[in-house]
């Protein structure tokens, strides 16, 4: 199978596809890779559809419930950021950045191009809060975090050994705002933590999605005791506000933390 490149030219086109269901972890041979549909430049500009280069393709946690077989079909596309490169719609010209929800694949088809977003501020910065914290497992990801992410502090959870003594060590005062999304024993601890009327938006809770028996958090207690306000939610129901994300975040003063870059895979 072949995608239209920039120059018009036909390119070798494939995906990543789920080989079998998983239990536990998974692993390498969960998935396989398979040939991927094609189109032509001039077939995307006769038919208003685009065609698009991802550059980014999302591989993140909220993919593994999809992963376990369930009674229905569970399986829904995942997160690309790409750039077009070929287009028959006036509102996406070659060059745009956009995202959407698509395959594991190199290139992608769009039909209705209206359901992928353009990116018209790939320079918004990510946090411009006084002051935040974030954490992840390794020493590559955390000077990630502070040296393009824009956190001011953040830290390797795997290098801890007490996670109380280093919430305490960050949060001097406790936490006002804890975006979890990771549940478990981190919750508890971070529960602990909190300030009084703090906030707990609610993404995810990775820690839990390949344990065959989820922990129990036994401190909930917390949530009423200081006043908490913890609320889920899911990402499909918040694409309606991208543009007006984008507008509200394009206003802020830039610090120079640009963190989306073309042709970065
Ligand atoms: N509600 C929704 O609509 C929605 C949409 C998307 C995602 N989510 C959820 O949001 C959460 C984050 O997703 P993401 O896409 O941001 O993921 P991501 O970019 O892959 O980041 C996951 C982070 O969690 C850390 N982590 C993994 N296992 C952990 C554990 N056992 N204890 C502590 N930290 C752990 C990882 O650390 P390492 O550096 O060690 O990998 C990494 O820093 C997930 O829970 C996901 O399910 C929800």
């Amino acid at each position: 199978m072949a995608a239209a490149s920039a120059n018009g030219q036909e390119v070798p086109n494939k995906r990543v596809i789920l080989k079998s269901y998983v239990t536990g972890f998974p692993r390498r041979t969960t998935w396989r890779w398979s040939p991927a549909p094609c189109a032509s430049p001039c077939c995307a500009e006769m038919n208003r559809l685009t065609v698009v280069k991802n550059l980014y393709v999302s591989c993140d946690p909220y993919m593994r419930g999809r992963m376990t077989k369930h009674d229905k079909p569970s399986y829904v596309p995942d997160i690309v950021v790409g750039e077009v490169i070929a287009s028959g719609h006036p509102d996406f010209k070659v060059g745009d950045l956009v995202w959407g929800m698509t395959g594991w694949e190199e290139y992608t088809f769009v039909p209705k191009p209206e359901s992928f977003l353009k990116i018209n501020h790939p320079e918004l910065p990510l946090s411009y809060y006084t002051y935040g914290c974030s954490c992840a497992g390794s020493d590559e990801k955390v000077n990630l975090l502070k040296s393009k992410f824009g956190f001011d502090e953040a830290f390797n959870y795997k290098k801890e050994q007490d996670l109380d003594a280093a919430l305490r060590r960050y949060f001097l005062e406790g936490i006002d705002i804890y975006f979890e999304n990771v549940g478990g024993h981190t919750l508890v601890v971070v529960l602990s933590n909190m300030r009084n009327h703090g906030r707990i938006p609610t993404r995810g809770m990775i820690s839990q999605y390949n344990l065959e028996e989820p922990e129990g958090v036994h401190n909930l207690f917390e949530i009423i005791g200081k006043g908490l306000r913890m609320e889920g939610f899911m990402v499909f129901d918040y694409y309606g506000h991208y543009h007006k994300f984008e507008q509200e975040n394009g206003r802020v003063p830039q610090g120079g933390k640009d963190y989306l870059h073309r042709g970065h895979r």
